[in-house]
């Protein structure tokens, strides 16, 4: 398959594995494992709220582009104080809520844009935890997709680099919004690897080739008997699929 509107090139380092962990031990463990030129890496709300900012900076020192997926969601003063301490931290990629909307999204992109290190900002549009009836009790009419739509272009007219969604929403997204508009996906799973929890999956290699720009990877990776083989293999997919240089 390939990327049908052929518009972006694909990052040879475009696996960005979730470091879903509560203990830093666990985590510097499997990081020593892996190179910081063969993926990035995600910290979300358990990882930081257990071990801080101390982790995140001891990623970034190690050489590691770190996405910092805290879903900032409050008042833009807030927000842009929250994102300007995270490009402070030298993470590569923050997110906030589009939810949170236009003003609160704009503060966070001149907080950043004020900063010597200027992380990638990142929305996301409705959690894909919600469905249809969830997203009616709070208000939103419409379906998940053209909520999804609608929130994303919100983000990209609000100055953001791209949107976290679901592979299967990238390709309709990636009709409507820029060139260097940014995908990245969750719930994907290399041919043959456990589901877990996953509803709707996709490989690596489909994920991309749909318009993904960046994978989010945990488990396939992070509980593979070895790490580092696992992110390897899904590296050299992805290589061989795109006629990447290693
Ligand atoms: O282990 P697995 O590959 O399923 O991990 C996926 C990661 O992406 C987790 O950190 C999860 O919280 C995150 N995520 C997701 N689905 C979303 C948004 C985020 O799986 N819609």
């Amino acid at each position: 398959m390939v990327n049908e509107k052929e518009k972006k090139m694909v990052d040879a380092k475009c696996v960005i594995v979730a470091l879903d962990f509560s203990d830093a031990g666990e985590v510097l463990a499997l990081v020593s494992g892996l190179e910081p030129n063969s993926c990035r890496l995600k910290v979300g709300k358990e990882l930081y709220t257990h071990c801080g900012p101390a982790l995140v900076e001891r990623l970034v020192a190690d050489g590691f582009d770190v996405f910092l997926d805290l879903k900032f969601h409050d008042i833009p003063n807030t927000v842009a104080g929250a994102c300007g301490a995270a490009a402070d931290l030298g993470v590569w990629m923050v997110n906030v809520h589009a939810l949170g909307g236009r003003r609160m999204m704009e503060a966070a992109r001149e907080a950043i844009a004020q900063k010597s290190h200027q992380p990638l900002l990142i929305a996301v549009t409705i959690l894909t935890s919600m469905g249809e009836s969830d997203l009616h009790e709070i208000g939103l009419s419409g379906s998940a997709k053209a909520n999804v739509l609608r929130l994303a272009k919100l983000a990209e007219q609000s100055g953001l680099n791209g949107v976290v969604c679901s592979p299967l929403e990238v390709a309709v997204l990636n009709q409507q919004c820029a060139e260097e508009f940014n995908f990245i996906t969750p719930g994907i799973r290399p041919a043959g690897a456990a589901v877990n929890d996953q509803k709707r999956i996709t490989t690596p290699v489909d994920a991309l080739s749909l318009g993904s720009n960046y994978l989010v990877i945990g488990r396939p990776i992070t509980a593979a008997a070895d790490p580092l083989a696992a992110l390897q293999a899904i590296n050299s997919d992805i290589q061989g699929a795109f006629n990447l240089s290693t």
